[in-house]
Parts: C-alpha cells; structure tokens; sequence
C-alpha cells in the first residue's frame, strides 16, 4: 500500500536538477486514478528539467492504478486511500456538526435529497478526504494537480488547499468546458459528432467540472477519426498542456479575477501567452501534415 520514502523537505528521487533544491519551489501532489499518462508527462518534464515545480507525492483511490507504478519508477512516494473503506463502513468517526453542516451549504456534489443520507455520504467523502490530506501535508505539498482522479471532492478539501485567492486543486478534463462536463469528455464529443473535441484545465470549485478556467485548446476531428484516434489526438494536447498550466501557477502568472456579479475567471500573466496557445494549435495538427492553414 503507501509507501513513504520521502519526507517533507526532502524530494522524490529524479528531480535533481539544481534548480529544485530551492525551498521557494512549488510543491504539487497528483492525484491518479488509472492509467496515469498525464502524471507520466509531468514526470517526464521534471526530469529533462522543464517543470517547475516538484511532484512530492502520488495518491490514488486505486491500489491498481498502474499510474502508482509510473511514480515509484520515477522514485516518488505514492500512497493509497480507498473510499470503499470509509464508504461500505458500518460506523464511520463522528465529524463536527458545524463543519459538516457549513461544507453541505457549500457543496454540489451530493443531491440527495434526505438530509439525513445526504450527510452521512459527505461526512464518509470527507473522512476519506482527511485521510488524503494528511498524506498531501507530510509532503508538504501546496498544490493537488487532478490527473484522471475519479472522484468528486468536497469543499472541506478544496479550502484546506486555498492559497489566499488562488484555489489549490486543479484538475484537467478532456472536453471543451462547460460542453460535456463528467466521466467520459472524449466518449461525449465523438458520439456528438462535434467536429472539435477539446481539453480544458481549470481549478475545482464545489460543483463537477465547472471551476474557473484556467487552459483549454481543441483540435479537429475528421470523419474518418475512430475514438481511439480522437483520444489520441486529445491526449497528446493533454499532455502538452499540464506542464505548462502547473509552470504558470509556480511562477504566480494565474490570477483569478472576479467582476461583480460574475463568474471567476482566470488570467494569465505569462507574456509568451499567446504563442503558448499557437503551438497548441500547431499541435492538435500535427499527425495531419496535408492541412494548409491560411490567414484570410
Ligand atoms: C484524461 O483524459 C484526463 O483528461 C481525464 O482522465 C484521463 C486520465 O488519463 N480527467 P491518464 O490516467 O492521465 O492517462
């Protein structure tokens, strides 16, 4: 199960360049549920140099998660938390009634109706949320980067993470937000038929994928893709994209602004913005050579 071979102030192994020794860099935790391509592009970074900030954890619902395998190979410490535990439990720790009760104001996760189940199901989400904080804190980690994570988090989570005005959980999700929110983005636009999928990356708030903005780019579907090569093309934007929103929050180029009466929105302060979001385009082209773009 967990395994802990690092210690807060200490890093995972494969992340020396001098850079990282720094204590101002950007601690992040990733949590995974599956396969864990988009941790693997992470690492991948980190270790040729390119992220900057630390991955000083791996956490998964999933004890099969083969992601957990990725993070050991990279030599970072992983751990598990199984909801299942808090969630079949027959008698589940007490919570704070004030505490559950201001999380259930704030939450819309849960829409059970009964009062009654409704709180018990978020008092077993939060004690499982407890338990991946703790881990996150041992590592200090001061961002949690959502990586293919399936569960839905409370806002008992999300407000031990905040960061004055920055909220601490960002998670990416392959569709062009608020389009097809939930469990299966590349399912949805392919069926769709949408002739543009997209990947958006954005902070979580108390609802299902319908925090603040932080990235999205697209890339074409053509009639002859099948989902694998929708997938494909999606995830290779994917992977291109996570490195490069956890580097604008490490250097502190994101800003969330609210105008009054409207929703929060993100604006990024990285001058080389636009050509960022150029070479997402770029890229979402790039296993189709034959397409001329023009500027009219
Ligand atoms: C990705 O498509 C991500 O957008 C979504 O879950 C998938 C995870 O894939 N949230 P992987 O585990 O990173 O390969």
């Amino acid at each position: 199960m967990a395994s802990h071979v690092a210690h807060h102030g200490e890093k995972g192994a494969g992340f020396g360049n001098a850079s990282s020794t720094g204590s101002n860099r950007l601690r992040i935790a990733v949590l995974i549920s599956g396969g864990g391509t988009n941790l693997q592009a992470l690492i991948d970074r980190a270790q040729e140099g390119k992220l900057e900030a630390d991955i000083v954890c791996v956490g998964s619902d999933r004890a099969s998660a083969q992601g957990l395998m990725r993070a050991q190979k990279a030599g970072i410490p992983t751990f598990v938390v199984s909801y299942e535990k808090y969630l079949k439990a027959d008698k589940i720790e007490p919570m704070d009634d004030a505490l559950v009760s201001a999380v259930d104001a704030r939450q819309r996760i849960l829409r059970d109706q009964d009062d009654e189940a409704r709180r018990d199901r978020l008092i077993r989400l939060m004690a499982a949320e407890k338990e991946i904080m703790a881990h996150v804190e041992s590592y200090g980690a001061r961002l949690v980067c959502l990586a293919g994570f399936m569960r839905l988090l409370t806002p008992f989570f999300l407000n031990h993470f905040r960061q004055g005005d920055r909220p601490g959980v960002v998670n990416i999700h392959p569709a062009l937000l608020p389009a097809f929110p939930g469990q299966h983005g590349y399912r949805d636009t392919y069926r769709y038929g949408c002739k543009w999928g997209g990947i958006s990356i954005h902070f979580v708030d108390e609802g299902e994928d319908t925090g603040p903005v932080i990235a999205q780019a697209v890339y074409p579907i053509w009639d002859e893709d099948s989902y694998e090569d929708v997938q494909q093309r999606g995830l290779h934007l994917e992977h291109l994209m996570y490195a490069q929103v956890v580097n604008w929050i490490a250097r502190d180029q994101v800003r969330v602004v609210t105008r009054s009466g409207g929703r929060p929105r993100v604006r990024i302060e990285d001058p080389a913005y636009r050509e960022v979001v150029g070479s997402w385009v770029e890229a979402a082209f790039r296993d189709r050579p034959d397409v001329v773009y023009r500027r009219t």
